[in-house]
């Protein structure tokens, strides 16, 4: 028991140097800078909140997001795709490569926010692939669209805050009856925040994977088969078009609740 615990210590410490550099690559390939972890009271938000917030960046694994995202068995163009707690938005770029009809990054420390939108700037954007924005705000205030959507939590929360944002994400789904899907991701495993989510009314856990779990409300479809091919060919960016972004997810989230944004 002990053997194989030290083990996984061991292999755990391997994958996690193992991505460290694949995440360096990434960034030299693309011009973008997102491997570099964090603290986030080093990022312009109070101590108070960084706590509330883990206190850390770091992105999340491209193996283990690709899994999550080709577990929903949906048609994507329907879906925004709504990273929480987006960093210097790593996982923004990653979801580009699945036909979202927008991706948003809600992430409330200014200075990865304007990382994330530099970041944005900087890489080559495939066209047709779907619009990218960062919005610098707090996701606890936030106004949730009434659209079709994927959230995306890696781990972004204590377990007091994460309670608190899966009851408005919950309670969001039971009054609006949209189409919701919510995946939560943990490196270290699941385990640490499956205490938040038990309360659930309308998002119902769907797959439980060892580092990300699947909530989606009983509106949307869900399968545990591989629907779609990974879009993971390497150098498939480099043929790409300049940056495009934000107008028709502007757009889109403006429709969607126009009276509540909380942008701040
Ligand atoms: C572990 S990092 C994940 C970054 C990104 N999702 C990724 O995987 O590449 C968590 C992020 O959540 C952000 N965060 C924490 N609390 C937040 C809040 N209340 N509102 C918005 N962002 C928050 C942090 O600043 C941090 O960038």
């Amino acid at each position: 028991m002990q053997i194989s615990r030290t083990l996984r210590k061991r292999l755990f410490g391997l994958r996690w140097r193992w991505e460290g550099f694949k995440n360096k690559v990434y960034d030299w390939r693309h011009g973008t800078k997102t491997h570099q972890e964090c603290f986030l009271n080093t990022q312009g938000v109070t101590d108070v909140q960084a706590l509330q917030g883990n206190n850390v960046y770091r992105p999340f694994w491209r193996k283990e997001f690709f899994d999550a995202i080709r577990a929903l068995d949906v048609d994507l163009t329907d879906y925004l795709f709504i990273d929480i707690g987006s960093g210097k938005g790593k996982l923004l770029l990653l979801a580009s490569h699945f036909p979202f009809s927008g991706i948003v990054g809600i992430e409330y420390a200014p200075a990865l926010h304007a990382t994330a939108v530099n970041n944005i700037k900087q890489f080559k954007y495939k066209a047709g692939r779907p619009g990218i924005m960062s919005v610098n705000a707090n996701a606890m205030t936030w106004g949730l669209p009434t659209k079709p959507a994927v959230y995306f939590l890696h781990n972004p929360f204590d377990l007091k805050t994460t309670q608190a944002f899966f009851a408005k994400l919950d309670d969001h789904v039971a009054r609006s009856g949209v189409p919701t899907f919510m995946i939560y991701g943990n490196l270290r495993g699941v385990a640490e925040r499956e205490a938040a989510f038990a309360s659930a009314r309308s998002l119902v856990l769907k797959k439980r994977a060892p580092r990300f779990l699947v909530h989606a409300a009983h509106q949307a479809r869900f399968c545990r088969s591989t629907p779609s091919p990974p879009p993971t060919s390497r150098g498939e960016d480099a043929q790409q078009d300049s940056f495009c972004i934000t107008a028709s997810v502007e757009a889109s989230l403006m429709s969607a609740y126009p009276q509540k944004r909380t942008f701040a």
